[in-house]
C-alpha cells in the first residue's frame, strides 16, 4: 500500500502501541484519524505540523462508538482502518468474572469485526483499501492463564483470514499481524512478572509500529512477530500436542503469577 497520502483511521490510537504507531505513520505521510476512549490520552498526542489528523473519542464497546467511527471515518475520507485498540486479560478463567471475559471478546474480537462490517460499503468502493487488525502471538499459540484473550485473537485470526478470502476479488486487502508481548500498559504487573520469570522476549513499541508500517506498505497479508514464536505458531497448528507438554511444564509459574492477577 502507498503510504504517502493514504489516509488512515487507527483505533487504540491513545495507547503505548497506538501513540508510536500513529507517529510512524505520519512520518510515512500519511494523514491520520486517532481514535481512543480517554481524551486526556487522546489529547497528549503530539504529532508534527506538517501532519494531517483529527481526533475522535469513542468507545468502540458500543453501538454509539461504532456508529461516530463510522461517520468520522467517512468524513475523513479514510482508506485504510487500523484495529489496533484492545485490552488484556490475564488470569485464570475460573477466577475470571464473566463480565470481564465479555470485555475481553468484546473489544479485543467483537469490536473490530463490527466496525469493520460497518465500513465494509465505505472501503469497498475505494480505488486501494486495507484493514489492518492486530492479533496477538496468544491468537495462535493459545496460553494457559489467558483463555479468553486467546480466544479473542484466535477468532480475530480466523475472521482475518475467512474476509481475506471473502474479499479476494475487491480492492480491499486484509492483513493480520500477531505481535508477541510489546512493552506497553495493556500488561499488567502481574503479566510482566510472568513475562520475566518465563524469560519470554518483549519488544519496545517503536520495533512494532515499526513492523507493521513495514507490513502494510509491502501488503504483505500474514505476519508474526519474532522468531522462535513464529515457529511455535507453525506447531501449535502441526502439532498442538507438543505445545501443550512444552505449556504444562509451565503451568506451576503461570498460576503463580495469576494468582497476583
Ligand atoms: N502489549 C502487548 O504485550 C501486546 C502483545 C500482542 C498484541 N498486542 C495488541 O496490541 C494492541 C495495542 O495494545 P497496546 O499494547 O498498545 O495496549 P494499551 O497501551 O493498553 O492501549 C490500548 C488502546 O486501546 C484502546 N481501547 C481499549 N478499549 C477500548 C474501547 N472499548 N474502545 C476504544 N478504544 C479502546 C485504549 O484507549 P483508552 O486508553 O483511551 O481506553 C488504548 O488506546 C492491542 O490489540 C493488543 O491486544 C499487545
Amino acid at each position: 500500500m502507498q503510504l504517502n497520502g493514504a489516509r488512515i483511521v487507527l483505533t487504540g490510537a491513545s495507547g503505548g502501541l497506538g501513540s508510536v504507531l500513529a507517529d510512524r505513520l505520519a512520518a510515512a505521510g500519511a494523514a491520520l484519524l486517532l481514535t481512543g476512549r480517554d481524551p486526556a490520552a487522546l489529547a497528549r498526542i503530539n504529532l508534527p505540523a506538517s501532519c494531517e489528523y483529527q481526533l475522535l473519542q469513542a468507545d468502540l464497546g458500543t453501538t454509539a462508538g461504532i456508529a461516530a467511527t463510522v461517520a468520522a471515518t467517512q468524513n475523513f475520507r479514510a482508506n485504510i482502518l487500523i484495529n489496533n485498540a484492545g485490552i488484556g486479560g490475564f488470569g485464570l478463567l475460573a477466577e475470571q468474572d464473566w463480565s470481564d471475559v465479555e470485555r475481553i471478546l468484546a473489544t479485543n474480537l467483537a469490536a473490530p469485526l463490527r466496525l469493520t462490517q460497518a465500513l465494509l460499503p465505505w472501503l469497498t468502493q475505494q480505488p486501494a483499501a486495507a484493514v489492518v487488525n492486530v492479533g496477538s502471538t496468544f491468537g495462535s499459540i493459545p496460553f494457559a492463564g489467558f483463555a479468553a484473550y486467546s480466544a479473542a485473537k484466535a477468532g480475530l485470526h480466523g475472521f482475518s483470514q475467512a474476509l481475506r478470502r471473502e474479499l479476494a476479488d475487491s480492492t480491499v486487502r486484509i492483513i493480520h499481524i500477531a505481535p508477541r508481548a510489546i512493552d506497553t500498559p495493556i500488561n499488567s504487573a502481574a503479566a510482566r512478572a510472568l513475562n520475566k520469570a518465563l524469560g519470554s522476549a518483549t519488544d519496545t513499541p517503536e520495533t512494532v509500529a515499526e513492523h507493521i508500517v513495514a507490513t502494510l506498505r509491502d501488503n504483505t497479508p500474514e505476519s508474526h512477530i519474532g522468531f522462535p514464536e513464529k515457529l511455535f505458531a507453525w506447531l501449535n497448528g502441526f502439532a498442538p500436542s507438543l505445545v501443550d507438554r512444552g505449556l504444562r511444564g509451565k503451568l506451576a509459574q503461570i498460576k503463580q503469577h495469576a494468582a497476583k492477577a
